[in-house]
């Protein structure tokens, strides 16, 4: 039986940390706001995806079996997903709350996320608050268009995108100079194949966390920095109006913005 495993500060040491989970169909921007998110907040990103493309690079058994569930844009099994998430959740850096790019992607998943998150006294109270799913809606043109462009450093996984983020350097990576390589997963049937995955699998978790979450929906077709200042601006609301406060985090933001 698996369980998600949260490492949390002493009750009097400071507020409630916020998870934020980021959803939308794939290309919708999930990393990029992540990315963006993680430093404002100061708070880890942890791409689900990235996680397990670098358990994929095994030449394991395991290792060949991700591969190949990943390059048909396959869900992978929960017992995998887990393994890998309960691991990196456990980490320090995760007391001061967390984005979750890419999990959870079933409904399953929600509820096991939600488990991990009520035995802890910080959430059984505001979960509500202190649990924020961030929604990025775009069209299917859109999404064609980014995953056929974009483009990802071997080495670091850092995203790019042919016209709307294109590198210093023609093939390369800004901050290691690794090559840019495409994933396997972004040829057209492969991406048409999870977009409708995302659809049966993933978007009945938004109903769901009208109930359970703060629900934040936001237009992803727009630039991503005004994309990133909307969630900001939203999450700044959030916070002021929990009862918990989360003092670090608001002050983090007013720090930077
Ligand atoms: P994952 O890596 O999470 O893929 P995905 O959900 O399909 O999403 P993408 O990473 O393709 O897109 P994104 O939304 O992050 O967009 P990005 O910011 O890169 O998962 C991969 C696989 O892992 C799954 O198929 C599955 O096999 C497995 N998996 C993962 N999680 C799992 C789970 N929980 N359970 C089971 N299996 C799981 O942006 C895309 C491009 O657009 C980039 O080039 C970017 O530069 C550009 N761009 C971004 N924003 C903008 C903007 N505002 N304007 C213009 N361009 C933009
Ligand atoms: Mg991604």
């Amino acid at each position: 039986m698996h369980r998600l495993v949260f490492r949390l500060p002493e009750m009097d040491e400071q507020p409630a940390p916020i998870v934020i989970v980021v959803l939308g169909p794939p290309g919708a921007g999930k990393g990029t706001q992540s990315s963006l998110l993680a430093n404002l907040l100061r708070i880890p990103h942890i791409s689900i995806g990235n996680l397990l493309r670098w358990h994929a690079r095994d030449e394991s058994e395991v290792g060949v079996r991700l591969r190949g569930m990943m390059a048909l844009g396959q869900l992978v099994p929960d017992t995998l997903v887990l393994d890998v998430l309960a691991t990196r959740m456990s980490e320090p850096d995760c007391t001061r709350g967390l984005i979750l790019d890419g999990f959870p992607r079933t409904l399953k998943q929600a509820e096991l996320l939600e488990r991990g998150l009520l035995k802890s006294p910080f959430y059984a109270n505001n979960l509500g608050e202190n649990l924020v799913a961030l929604h990025l809606r775009v069209q299917q043109d859109t999404i064609v268009g980014r995953l056929s462009g974009r483009r990802i450093c071997s080495r670091c996984s850092a995203t790019y995108h042919l016209e709307s983020q294109p590198p210093r350097v023609t093939g390369e990576c800004d901050f290691d100079g690794s090559a840019l390589t495409i994933r396997e997963d972004d040829r057209k049937a492969t991406v048409l194949k999870r977009l409708q995955i995302y659809e049966r699998e993933t978007a009945p978790i938004l109903s769901h966390y009208v109930d359970k979450a703060s629900l934040l929906e936001v237009d992803g077709e727009q630039s991503k920095e005004n994309i990133a200042q909307e969630i900001v601006t939203a999450i700044q609301g959030i916070l002021r109006a929990s009862i918990a406060g989360a003092k670090n985090i608001q002050s983090t933001l007013e720090d930077n913005l």
